[in-house]
This record gives structure tokens, C-alpha cells and sequence, in this order.
């Protein structure tokens, strides 16, 4: 079913605007997904201007491989962002992520990602390699699945889920499929939050989980530093409180001079990004397109090394 399912793209005039594109510069899309920030920054890049993208998930890389052989200014890396800063110091004008989950990875059941279909409980961006949700909940401790529920699921109700998960896979055995840990969640959580499925916290908590989200995410943002070219643009969409508050943490902290008190009288640490805005979606946005109703983009400028 590969590529049967499009992704609408979430802020891509406003995303790539604020790339602040020069068209010999080099861009890197750490978020490939289905191209659709990629092709616009082609389209605004010269013929000496390059874009690198990254994707761990193997269908996405094979939709930018197509790309790639009829666009010698594009290349894709099918590794973690993680691997960001492998590409060298000061190489990149403009970093860009598209954080989170593409539209044919939450439509495909086969996936896993979500409630609303029946498929195997995988969740897995790269496919490729790492354990699935189902072979992780084989063996994971109680205290863990109720740990991984309320860190990253933000759900009150983690310790009954996680007791939940643990009778049912006593009593019947793995919970191999979507549909199953949906309803094991639905009977544990007790409160209906408006608007929202009873299983949305604990698939999100999981799905972060097995995907080392936050860990990768912060890797990163730490790379960007190494390798955006000051005045540079770093642009980050996130869709969950999670993410954006690693990203908004992250320019902030590196938005100042940091003074070392044990130190004295030590130069301050130079700041190294200047946070420059936050933007959301158009109402007319959020119409056409519902699932950018979450979304926070946030840019921050690479300073003057030393500024
Ligand atoms: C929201 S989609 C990006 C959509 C893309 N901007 C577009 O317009 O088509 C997010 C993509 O990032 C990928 N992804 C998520 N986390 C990643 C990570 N840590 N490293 C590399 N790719 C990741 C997912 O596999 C997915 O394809």
C-alpha cells in the first residue's frame, strides 16, 4: 500500500517563509515525510542550492529517493535527525522540522499508529529496525507502562491503564493489536476528556516511547547549533505540549548569554540563537486541514558566532 495515502502539508508557505531562503544556500529537512516542505524549498533554491533531507520511516525515503533521481540538487538520508549533525559545522542555511507523524503513516492500519484503525500495534517510524509497541508491552514492567503513560501521554489515569495492560496480557495473553489496547485503555480510563477518544493519551505516550521522540528531538536541536551558519534559520513545528516545550525551552536557553556563578568573573557563554517568533495556523487552515490545529511552529536565527 505504499504511497497510497497523501500527506496535506501543515504551515508550508509560512515554514519555508521562514527558512528566509537563499537560493545557492544549502537546507536541510530533517522531516521529509511526503516532500511537500521539500518541494517548495526546491522550487526557491537555484541550480547551485541543495537540499538534504532525512526520514527514518522506509516509504517516505522511497517517495524522496523518486525525488531525488530527477532532482540532482536533493539527497535523502533514511537515518533519525539525530544523525543532524554528521553533516558538518556551519554547513546549513536553514534546518527544518516537521515534527511528529505523516497522514499515510496514522491512515495505513498496517502501521499501527492508530486507534481509529484495526492493524498490528507496531508504531514504529522505522520500520526497519527496534522493537513494535506489542513486542514491547510482552515484557514491560508495570511501573514502566504507567511511567511512559504519564510522562508522555500526560494521562491521569496512567497507573490504572498500565495495571489494565498487565491483566489483560496475564489473562489472555499479548496485546497484539490496535483494537485491543484501545479497549483495554477505554476500561481504564474513566473520565471522557470533550472531544477526545479514550485511547489518544496512552497510543501518544507509546508511540513517543518506542520511537525515542523527545531523546531524538533534543539530539537535534543541539545539532542544529553545529550546523547552521550563523544568521541561519532553525523552524520547528510541533504538535504536542511535549515537543513544543523542549523547542521553546531549548531557543530560549540559548537565546541568552549564560553567566556561569561559579565562576564570577568568567566572560559569559555567548548566546548562540536569537528566538525570533512563534506562528500557528490560519483559521482557514485549521479548516481545511484539521490536523494542523495542534501545530505550534517556533524559528529561531543561528547568531554571529560570539555575538
Ligand atoms: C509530519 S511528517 C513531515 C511531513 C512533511 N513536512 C511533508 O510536507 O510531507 C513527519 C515525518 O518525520 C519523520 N520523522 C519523525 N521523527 C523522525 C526522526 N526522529 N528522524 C527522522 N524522521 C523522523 C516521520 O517518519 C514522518 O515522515
Amino acid at each position: 500500500m505504499q504511497g497510497a495515502w497523501n500527506h496535506q502539508t501543515v504551515l508550508l508557505t509560512e515554514a519555508v517563509a521562514a527558512l528566509a531562503i537563499n537560493p545557492d544556500g544549502h537546507y536541510v529537512d530533517a522531516t521529509f515525510g511526503r516532500g511537500g516542505h521539500s518541494r517548495l524549498i526546491l522550487q526557491q533554491l537555484s541550480t547551485r542550492g541543495r537540499l538534504t533531507a532525512f526520514d527514518k520511516d522506509p516509504q517516505a525515503v522511497v517517495a524522496a529517493q523518486e525525488l531525488a533521481a530527477s532532482d540532482g540538487r536533493f539527497s535523502i538520508r533514511h537515518q533519525g535527525f539525530c544523525h543532524l549533525g554528521e553533516l558538518g559545522a556551519a554547513s546549513a542555511d536553514g534546518v527544518l522540522m516537521d515534527l511528529g507523524v505523516s497522514s499515510p503513516q496514522i491512515d495505513d492500519p498496517e502501521r499501527g499508529f492508530s486507534f481509529r484503525h484495526d492493524g498490528p500495534l507496531d508504531m514504529r517510524m522505522d520500520t526497519t529496525r527496534g522493537q513494535s509497541v506489542a513486542q514491547w508491552l510482552e515484557t514491560a514492567e508495570v511501573s514502566t507502562l504507567a511511567e511512559v503513560i504519564r510522562e508522555y501521554g500526560e494521562e491521569r489515569f496512567a497507573q490504572p491503564v498500565a495495571k489494565a495492560i498487565d491483566r489483560r496480557r496475564q489473562e489472555r495473553g499479548p496485546i497484539r493489536t490496535t483494537r485491543e489496547l484501545a479497549e483495554v485503555v477505554a476500561g481504564a480510563v474513566k473520565t471522557r476528556e470533550p472531544g477526545k477518544d479514550p485511547a489518544t493519551r496512552t497510543f501518544q505516550a507509546f508511540r513517543i516511547f518506542i520511537n525515542a521522540e523527545l531523546e531524538e528531538l533534543q539530539q537535534a536541536l543541539e545539532a542544529s547549533l553545529h550546523v547552521l551558519r550563523p544568521g541561519g534559520q532553525l523552524v520547528v513545528i510541533s504538535f504536542h505540549s511535549l515537543e513544543d516545550r523542549m523547542v521553546k525551552q531549548f531557543m530560549a536557553r540559548h537565546s541568552r548569554a549564560v553567566v556561569d556563578r561559579r565562576v564570577p568573573f568568567a566572560e559569559p557563554a555567548p548566546m548562540q540563537l536569537i528566538h525570533v517568533r512563534r506562528v500557528m495556523p490560519s483559521d482557514a487552515e485549521v479548516q481545511g486541514n484539521p490536523r494542523s490545529r495542534s501545530a505550534v511552529m517556533r524559528v529561531a536565527e543561528r547568531t554571529e558566532a560570539g555575538a
